[in-house]
């Protein structure tokens, strides 16, 4: 790195380190700070005391396909914005199976090290993602025609081995991704584990993962289950069913991966509080709003607002439910989204212009936190210091 940018770094640093005395949000403000970067200016400074604010860390998966370097070690904007704003961090792609553990005999932790020391280095808490998938395997597992004894101590020795390397430093393990289909039913032709082993391996996996790191808050996860239909009311079925043979679950959460064409759901909080009331943590994990874009073209000033409209109204569903302290955005920068790799004619998702200026969604989200939380808090406020982009990683990437 340049020295003026190390010294501009520096600087920036400095910002998180003003003593907490400092009056609140309005004389706070008066300060001229670099956007997103000022201490009382930003999402984890907003949220209430017991809510955590996250982003996916972008790396791996579809940015490796992408003509940029890889954000989070490469981008130091990027680290910076990461730190300053949020309390929570996923990895977006770094814990998935075909990125950490390539080779059956092969592991590669440095990137999901990375980002875990980073967390610890910036007061951060980390939320696991995944160990129980239909997507994102490696060729050798998926190909691989083992025995059902050998899935079983394959999928047993990986979560042993991920979830125990990080014990003590997940505060949520999505255990289990996406395991039932929008009917209701299970997914027992793609995904690999409930197709070989039968639906009897989901207990194992929370058990195996309970095992390995007993303080972790052991989660399902899935999408399209933002509303009460036939997919989360699998759930809200299989869970008490689980926890009755004495299997711990702690939560279940809503990806939220929402498009301005479809209304919004409407019924999101009921949801969650149907989750809240069998004694479960609730969390948004994964949410992004999209929108039909033409390339090249910017959205509209309705576009953006309808946009900021869904992210508010699922912050509030979140907000209104009392155990639901978790709320994960899909990335934050609309340079590095996922949506226009996967969604062809649609984009724009995240709360930032690609120069990491706010868009209406970023206030939408500040404005509604500070709303549950007048005056800003500080439990899980800015970082300590900010870390330089870790050389080792960095050229690694
Ligand atoms: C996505 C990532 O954002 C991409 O980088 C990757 O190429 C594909 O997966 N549900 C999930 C996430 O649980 O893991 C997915 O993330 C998005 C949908």
């Amino acid at each position: 790195m340049k020295v003026a940018k190390l010294v501009a770094a520096a600087v920036m640093a400095s910002a998180f380190v003003l003593p907490t005395a400092l009056p609140a949000v309005a004389a706070g403000n008066d300060k001229p700070q670099p956007p997103g970067l000022a201490k009382q200016d930003t999402l984890r400074w907003a949220a209430p005391k017991n809510v955590r604010i996250g982003t996916a860390v972008a790396g791996g998966g579809h940015h490796e396909t992408m003509p940029y370097a890889n954000p989070f070690t490469s981008d130091q904007q990027y680290r910076e914005v990461l730190a300053a704003e949020f309390s929570s961090v996923s990895p977006e792609n770094q814990a998935k199976w075909e990125f950490i553990h390539p080779q059956r005999d092969q592991y590669r932790f440095a990137e999901m090290d990375a980002i875990v020391e980073f967390a610890q280095q910036n007061g951060q808490v980390v939320r696991g993602h995944t160990l129980f998938w239909h997507s994102q395997n490696p060729a050798w597992l998926e190909q691989g025609n083992f025995s059902k004894d050998e899935l079983r101590s394959i999928l047993k020795d990986h979560i042993t081995t991920v979830v125990g390397r990080y014990a003590g430093k997940i505060q949520q393990w999505d255990v289990a991704n996406e395991i039932f289909n929008d009917n209701g039913t299970l997914r027992t032709t793609d995904n690999i584990w409930i197709r070989e082993l039968g639906p009897e391996i989901i207990a194992d996996a929370f058990r195996w993962a309970h095992e390995a790191d007993p303080k972790a808050k052991l989660f399902f996860n899935d999408y399209g289950v933002e509303s009460i239909n036939a997919k989360s009311t699998a759930y809200v079925k299989l869970i008490p069913k689980l926890q009755a043979q004495g299997v711990k679950v702690d939560g279940f959460a809503v990806q939220g991966h929402l498009s301005t064409q479809y209304g919004f759901p409407g019924d999101m909080q009921a949801n969650l509080q149907r989750f809240d009331d069998l004694g479960l943590e609730t969390a948004v994990t994964e949410i992004d709003v999209r929108m039909n874009i033409a390339a090249g073209t910017k959205p509209t000033a309705e576009q953006l607002a309808k946009q900021s409209s869904y992210y508010q109204r699922a912050l509030e569903a979140c907000l209104n439910v009392e155990d639901c302290k978790s709320f994960t955005i899909w990335g934050f920068n609309d340079k590095y989204s996922w949506v226009p790799v996967f969604f062809s004619g649609q984009g724009e998702a995240t709360v930032m212009w690609e120069d990491y200026t706010r868009k209406p969604s970023y206030y939408a989200l500040q404005s509604t936190l500070l709303k549950a939380n007048p005056g800003g808090d500080q439990a899980f406020g800015p970082p300590p210091r900010l870390p330089a982009v870790t050389p080792a990683v960095a050229s690694k990437s």
